[in-house]
This record gives structure tokens, C-alpha cells and sequence, in this order.
């Protein structure tokens, strides 16, 4: 049985790759930090009590701003494959708290790395970068085109990206980073632009909210499904040789687009919802992110299997579902 360690496991991207592995047959380690209420809400589908002689999913306390915490860890667990997907995330807070962020995302790389060369014995390693390192870059954007980062996020996962890099090259650790476009899901943490747009529409259906306030809507992303990521993941490190590659779609759409598919999926026009409030602008923000993820597709075999509007639906669908009994059954009536 292959064991793996899993970094970020509470977030989107760790909840899914835990299913997929644990489909697989993997015994699943993750590392969560201590917080003042529960964070594994996305992980109640696989997880069960630690007394059940059964289970294959393990967590453990853990964060990646304290080093020691992370080499003890990997020493006891002594796992095959390491995913480091834990990270502060958001780029709009990463202007607010930028030390924090540098320090967790960017520093906290260096920190996993380091105690895997002294104690990983060969672990194989997948580093979590980003699209939002190419920045204002000229789309379409591919693993050779320069790096040009537009936040303290950004900046953090560039030196995340680059020392993977050095200590691929440095040490011969088979280290690989995948630099992610913007992939989304149900399990969206809700400030994130896509869920905050697919729960507003289903809400303002369900008669529950009456507007909804948001910056930039001209800023165009390369939107994907989470789920269908993370095997990307896991194909990086099951090659022979680790590199690093673009994953995307390699299609762009605006937030307006977005939002206009979302209301337009509950049958409202979202003129008479959407307003804008500056706060939500960014001191600077990326354009436009669009893939080219040619290596992905004949290296690995991966291209993403659902389109916009399909997963715009999708996301819009889950939070019709969430809504209390009486307002779902409102937001169906009035959808037809
Ligand atoms: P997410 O939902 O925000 O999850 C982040 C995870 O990191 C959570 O489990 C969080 O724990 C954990 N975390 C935060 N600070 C930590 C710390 N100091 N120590 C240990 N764990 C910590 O992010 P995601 O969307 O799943 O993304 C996964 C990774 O891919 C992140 O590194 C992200 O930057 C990167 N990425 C994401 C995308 C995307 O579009 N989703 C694209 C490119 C790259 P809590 O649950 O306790 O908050
Ligand atoms: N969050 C948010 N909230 N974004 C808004 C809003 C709003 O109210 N209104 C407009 N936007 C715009 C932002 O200015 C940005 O241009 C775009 O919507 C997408 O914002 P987010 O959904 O916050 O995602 P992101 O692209 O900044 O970052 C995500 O993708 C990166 C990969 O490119 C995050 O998941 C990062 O962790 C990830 O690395």
C-alpha cells in the first residue's frame, strides 16, 4: 500500500485528492492545524473516527510555519508521495497580511523541502504553484513563458516554485511543480469570486439576498473543475522523470461572463443584482490567465473534461441544493 502525505488537506484541492488516493488504494496522511472550531467540514465524506481499525485516512497536527512540526511528522510517517497544497490563498487578503502570507506559502515550501531532503528518504514531492505567478505575462501562458507576479501571493509562490526547482536540481529530488489555473468546485471556500458569484444567485433565487457587491468584473481567468485536477497531481508523480507542468483548460471567460451564466442559469438578469464596491478591487490584478497546456496533454495524457457553462451550472446547482427546504423549493418554481 503507497502512503501519502498530503499538506492543505481541510482545503478544496486536499479534499479531493484525499478520495482519489484513497480510491487508489493509498493510505492517506494530513497535516491540519489547530483552530478554535472544526476545519475538516470537506473531509466528513471519507473520514472516520480514529478508533476504527479500518481506516486509511489519518490526520495529524501540523503547520507549515513551525518546521519542526513538519520533519517530525514526515519522519514518523516515512510516506512514498508529499503533496503540498497548504497555503494562505487568497490573493486580495494576501495585500492585507503579506508577511504572514510570504511566510506560509512562500518560506513554509522551503520548510517541507528541507526536512524531506534530511528525513523523506526518496519521497516523491508535488508543489502546489500557480497561474497567478505569470501575472501580467502575455497570454497564452506556458511553462516557458516569464514570470511577471502582481501580489504578495504571488510573489510567495514564485519562490515556492523556484527553490522545488533548486532542490530538484541541487539534491536530485524527484520534485515537481504544477502550475495550476484557477480550478473550482462546490467545495470552493466561499470568498473565492466563482462560489461567492454561484451562492449569490442561488440565494437571491431563493429570495434569501437581494444583491450582490464585487469588484473587478472585466479580470478574465481560465476556469476549471477541482476534482479533475488533482489527478494531474498525481500523474506528475507517478512519470519517469519529475518536471513541471501547466494545467488549465485553455479557455478564458471574464467574471462578468460568470456571473452572467449564473443568474442567467436561475433565470435572473444580473444587471438588476450586481453592484460594484471598490473594496473588492485589487492594489494591482491580473488581466488575464489562459493556458496553453500542450506538455500536460502529451506528457501525461490529462485535458480537463468540463467546460464553462458546465461547471458554472454545476456550482450554481449545489448551492440551489444547500438552501433551506422552503427557498429551494421557491428557487425551483420560480427557475421554470
Ligand atoms: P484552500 O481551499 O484555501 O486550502 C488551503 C489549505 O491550506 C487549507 O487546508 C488550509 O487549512 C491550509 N493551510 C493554510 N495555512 C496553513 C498553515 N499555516 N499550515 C498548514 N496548513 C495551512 O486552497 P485550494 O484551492 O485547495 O488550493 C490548494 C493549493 O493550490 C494552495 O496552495 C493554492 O494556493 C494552490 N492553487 C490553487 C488554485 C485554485 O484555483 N484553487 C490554483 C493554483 C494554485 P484550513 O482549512 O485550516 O484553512
Ligand atoms: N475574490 C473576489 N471577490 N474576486 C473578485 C471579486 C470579489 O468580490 N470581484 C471581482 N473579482 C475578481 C478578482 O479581482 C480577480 O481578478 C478574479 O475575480 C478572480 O478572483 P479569485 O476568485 O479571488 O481568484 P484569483 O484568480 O485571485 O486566485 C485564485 O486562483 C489562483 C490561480 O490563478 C486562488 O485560488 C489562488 O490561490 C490561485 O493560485
Amino acid at each position: 500500500m503507497k502512503r501519502a502525505l498530503i499538506t492543505g488537506i481541510t482545503g478544496q484541492d486536499g479534499s479531493y485528492l484525499t478520495e482519489f488516493l484513497l480510491k487508489k488504494g493509498y493510505e492517506v496522511h494530513g497535516i491540519k492545524r489547530r483552530s478554535s472550531s472544526f476545519n475538516t467540514g470537506r473531509l466528513d465524506g471519507v473520514y472516520s473516527d480514529w478508533h476504527d481499525s479500518t481506516s486509511t485516512l489519518f490526520l495529524h497536527f501540523a503547520d507549515l510555519a513551525d518546521a519542526s512540526s513538519l520533519a517530525n511528522l514526515l519522519g514518523d510517517i516515512q510516506p512514498d508521495e508529499v503533496y503540498n497544497l497548504a497555503a494562505q490563498s487568497h490573493v486580495r487578503v494576501s495585500f492585507e497580511i503579506p508577511e504572514y502570507t510570504c511566510d506560509v506559502t512562500g518560506t513554509g515550501v522551503l520548510r517541507v523541502l528541507e526536512a524531506l531532503r534530511r528525513v523523506g528518504d526518496g519521497a516523491r514531492y508535488y508543489q502546489a504553484s500557480s497561474s497567478e505567478m505569470f501575472g501580467s505575462a502575455i497570454p497564452p501562458q506556458s511553462e516557458t513563458t516569464p514570470f511577471h507576479p502582481r501580489s504578495p501571493y504571488a510573489c510567495a509562490k514564485l519562490f515556492g516554485h523556484a527553490i522545488t526547482v533548486n532542490y530538484r536540481e541541487s539534491y536530485g529530488m524527484f520534485a515537481c511543480s504544477g502550475i495550476l489555473f484557477n480550478h473550482e468546485s462546490p467545495r470552493r471556500g466561499e470568498t473565492f469570486v466563482t462560489r461567492k458569484i454561484a451562492r449569490a444567485a442561488a440565494r437571491i433565487k431563493g429570495g434569501l439576498e437581494q444583491r450582490l457587491f464585487l469588484g473587478n468584473l472585466d479580470a478574465r481567468r481560465d476556469w476549471g473543475y477541482a476534482p479533475e485536477y488533482v489527478e494531474a497531481m498525481w500523474l506528475m508523480l507517478q512519470q519517469d522523470q519529475p518536471r513541471d507542468y501547466v494545467i488549465g483548460t485553455g479557455e478564458t471567460h471574464s467574471v462578468k461572463e460568470f456571473v452572467a451564466c449564473a443568474f442567467e442559469h436561475v433565470g435572473l438578469e444580473w444587471q438588476k443584482y450586481v453592484q460594484i464596491d471598490p473594496r473588492y478591487y485589487r492594489p494591482a490584478d491580473v488581466d488575464i490567465l489562459l493556458a496553453d497546456p500542450d506538455k500536460a496533454r502529451i506528457e501525461l495524457g490529462w485535458t480537463h473534461k468540463t467546460g464553462f457553462r458546465e461547471l458554472v451550472k454545476l456550482m450554481v446547482d449545489a448551492e440551489t441544493a444547500a438552501l433551506p427546504a422552503p427557498e429551494r423549493s421557491l428557487g425551483r418554481a420560480r427557475a421554470v
